[in-house]
């Protein structure tokens, strides 16, 4: 299996407190679990990043979002300098969310992935449908293109340190995850792009994520799959428990 990482991603999106988000920290213990090849990050909002780096032994801090711009009169936005300066080493980058939102695709995801690169941050870039894609069967021609849109002016040498979270936009906060099955099946599908569009290398390293409903009854059966290298939780990233068994049942789907 190379020398793929196995991770668990905490995406708490727009939710906590300060004492909340600390309070998450006081309470989550999974040390025991965690290896060189299985990690935990957590994607928490902006004001918390640099508290939760100062007070998270042995688990990585990640942003939700970074400025496409490297610096200067833009007015709200954090530059990915800025992150790296706080301890930040993830960032996740066209959130379907934020894709249909903010209407960030293309160009605009291209520079925040430019930018991460700059300051050492690995992007995880997500891709993923919407139900009315996948009905008419098209979920493969999809993704392959917001694939092939992003990862277009990027090397082999760099789209090597990135991870991918397939997260299918009708399993996302919708309590629906796709089976098993399905998201192998899709994961292997994206291994392939890479191993066609650079190497095989590239495409063995790689990480490549689920996200969507993932869930502590869920979450060892999905992480069983060959193609799947961990998950972007979104709900279930929420409860410090919750999140705890889903990092133990990736361990244990890994059997490290
Ligand atoms: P969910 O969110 O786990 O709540 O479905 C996943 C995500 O949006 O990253």
């Amino acid at each position: 299996m190379a020398n793929r990482k196995f991770l668990a991603v905490a995406n708490w999106k727009m939710n906590f407190s300060l004492d909340e988000a600390l309070s998450f920290a006081k309470s989550f213990h999974v040390q025991k679990v965690l290896t060189d090849t299985t990690k935990v990050v957590i994607c928490a909002p902006f004001p918390y990043l640099y508290t939760l780096h100062q007070t998270l032994d042995n688990i990585s801090i990640g942003s939700q979002d970074v400025s496409r711009f490297e610096s200067g009169a833009y007015t709200g936005d954090v530059s990915a300098f800025m992150l790296h300066s706080v301890g930040v080493s993830y960032a996740i980058v066209g959130h379907s969310e934020r894709r249909e939102y903010f209407n960030e695709q293309g160009q605009v995801l291209i520079d925040k992935i430019t930018r991460l690169h700059k300051y050492h941050i690995t992007p995880i870039f997500c891709v993923g449908e919407c139900i009315a894609t996948r009905e008419k069967d098209e979920h493969f021609s999809f993704v392959t293109n917001q694939l092939d849109v992003v990862s277009k002016p990027f090397t082999a040498e760099q789209v090597a340190k990135w991870v991918i979270a397939y997260e299918p936009v009708w399993a996302i906060g919708t309590g629906k995850t796709a089976s098993p099955q399905q998201a192998e099946d899709m994961h292997a599908h994206i291994r392939s792009y890479f191993e066609t569009k650079y190497d095989k290398g590239v495409a063995d390293n790689l990480s490549i994520l689920y996200g969507g409903s993932v869930k502590p009854e869920n979450a060892k059966e999905l992480f069983s799959c060959q193609n799947i290298d961990g998950g972007l939780m979104g709900g279930a990233s929420l409860q410090a428990d919750a999140f705890a068994h889903i990092v133990e049942g990736l361990h244990l789907a890994k059997k490290i």
